[in-house]
């Protein structure tokens, strides 16, 4: 499966799926990494590693339909079959998920359908939640609303703030990313009528 990696920032996630991607038995292959910022850190990371990178600054275009049109080219060019976000700070039109339904994954660090959008680890410490963590969900219209392929849960201790949460909940998405896309490139995980069908296999 030939997956491209679209990411804003760092590109911590865009790593370790990358790291993963390099075992010989692992069912998918990261050809593609683009960034809709050029000062995203992660293009050089992605380089290093010998991924082609290239950024599609979304300043350049007048509106969202072009970026994503100009997206969408790149993915078509490199004949890409399933796109990861990881850090990926964009809302696409709708056309553009329609297009990629059931074929475009993102990771969202909270339990969904607990605190979407931004800043979840101060949702979450402002919540009083005891239990915190992250989701790799399939991407729907409906902002992090997407139907859930896999979570991992961390404890939330007294004493905690959004920083020391965040860096117990990124181990976690580190080892959860790889696995889920695992699932979904090796067809044990798939989208079915909006639901996530699993294997009888998969736990
Ligand atoms: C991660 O916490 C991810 O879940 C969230 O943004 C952060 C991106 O970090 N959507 P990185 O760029 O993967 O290091």
């Amino acid at each position: 499966t030939r997956v491209a990696i679209l990411i804003s920032g760092r590109g911590s996630n865009m790593v370790s799926l990358i790291e993963a991607a390099e075992a010989p038995d692992f069912p998918a292959e990261i050809v593609l990494v683009l960034a809709n910022r050029p000062e995203a850190a992660g293009l050089a990371r992605a380089s290093a590693a010998g991924i082609p990178a290239r950024a599609i600054d979304h300043r350049a275009y007048p509106d969202r339909a072009s970026f994503d049109a100009a997206l969408q080219a790149e993915l078509a060019a490199e004949n890409i079959e399933l796109v990861c976000l990881a850090g990926f700070m964009r809302i696409f039109t709708p056309g553009f998920v329609e297009a990629w339904s059931g074929r475009m994954l993102n990771i969202h660090p909270s339990l969904l359908p607990l605190f979407r959008g931004t800043h979840t680890h101060e949702q979450a410490l402002a919540a009083g939640v005891r239990l915190h963590g992250c989701t790799v969900h399939y991407v729907v219209p409906e902002l992090d609303a997407g139907p859930i392929v896999a979570q991992a849960a961390v404890p939330v201790h007294p004493g905690d703030d959004a920083d020391s949460l965040a860096a117990r909940v990124i181990v976690e998405e580190h080892r959860l990313y790889p696995a889920a896309l695992a699932l979904v490139a090796g067809g044990r995980a798939r989208l079915d009528e909006g639901r996530v069908a699993f294997d009888e296999a998969v736990p």
